[in-house]
């Protein structure tokens, strides 16, 4: 295989910026977030809508689009600040209740995960929404912990039209997973850890969007943009001085190969972070089996085969197992 063919590196669409309505999850639906707005499905190019302001969502609604295969419903765009807000002001309360279905605890984290990846590719310098990741990391990281296969919902429901968002939620999901099967973490590294994930590739909101959305194979001048990534999203990372190092390293790391020949510096093993490292095996996971607009996803079968072709190359081979057993069964981890 070439170099490249596992590196996340050509597409990071957004969502469309004239659209009026943006999606959220029908399985987040709920809790309650959309007391306050409209809430449409789309036919064809129109939008229809299904629960006017003021009226609770009820099962019988969401069943209803369960049935119909419907996996996401829009709300205006207008309505994004009212809607938003009320979710972030929910979401501890809901990640801890018992009584909430892992499902819809995963809606709403994705949901929320979607427009926070958004603010953060748009305005990144913004220390606001930089608390706003940090508080969703911290949240992932319960809900991650709560359940041996939760972090496998949030892969699942993020598994969005547009491959930025889906890509960043995944690699913090894999990355809050797998590390604490290789080391003690305490929360708060752990919480680091996942918002280090979340923007590892923020650089791209620096490369010119005709590269970054090109459908197809990087010429060798686009490439070079490209690759300049790692260091773009490390230079905006280190900007917010709150943010521990880790944030800033795994930007600047992620397409570091254990070898030597990654970019941007071709650093060798021992000069990257083991922390970094997880990130890199959650990154390139994520990449192979995320839906892009012009590729099949690889299975997780598939995936894995890959990433183990390319241990001792690219990957922490130690990594590979603890990796592989988050996908098993709790019983046969322990067979
Ligand atoms: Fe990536
Ligand atoms: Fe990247």
């Amino acid at each position: 295989m070439s170099e490249n063919s596992i590196d996340a590196n050509v597409e990071n669409d957004f969502r469309d910026p004239n659209g009026e309505y943006i999606p959220i999850s029908v399985e987040g639906l709920r809790s309650g977030s959309s007391t306050d707005v409209d809430l449409f499905a789309k036919l064809g190019d129109g939008y229809f809508v299904v629960k006017p302001r003021r009226l609770e969502v009820g099962a019988r609604l969401i069943q209803r689009f369960r049935n119909e295969g419907t996996p996401h419903v829009f709300i205006r765009k207008s309505d994004r600040q009212i809607y938003f807000a009320k979710l972030e002001s929910n979401l501890s309360k809901l990640v801890s209740s018992p009584s909430v279905p892992m499902r819809e605890k995963a809606g709403v984290i994705t949901d929320y995960a979607v427009e926070i990846i958004d603010q953060l590719f748009s305005d990144p310098g913004n220390p606001r929404t930089i608390s706003s990741a940090k508080n969703l990391t911290q949240e992932c990281v319960r809900f991650i912990g709560s359940n041996h296969h939760a972090f496998l919902h949030l892969v699942e429901l993020s598994n969005h039209d547009q491959y930025t968002y889906a890509h960043s939620v995944g690699v913090a999901a894999y990355t809050i997973a797998l590390a604490p099967q290789i080391m003690d973490v305490d929360p708060q590294t752990l919480s680091d850890m996942g918002l280090a994930a979340l923007m590892h590739d923020i650089g791209k909101c620096m490369v010119d969007p005709s590269v970054i959305n090109k459908k197809g194979p990087l010429n060798e001048d686009e490439w070079a943009q490209m690759k300049k990534h790692p260091e773009y999203g490390a230079e905006i990372i280190r900007r917010h001085r709150n943010l521990s190092p880790i944030v800033a390293l795994t930007a600047e790391g992620h397409h570091e190969n254990l070898v030597g020949s990654g970019y941007p510096h071709g650093l060798v093993a021992s000069r990257i972070d083991p922390l970094v490292r997880i990130v890199c095996m959650a990154d390139a996971f994520s990449a192979l089996t995320t839906k892009r607009s012009y590729s099949t996803p690889r299975d997780n079968i598939t995936a894995l085969k890959l990433i183990r072709e390319n241990l001792d190359k690219k990957f922490d081979p130690s990594l590979f197992k603890p990796f592989v057993k988050l996908f098993l069964e709790p019983q046969k981890q322990a067979a």
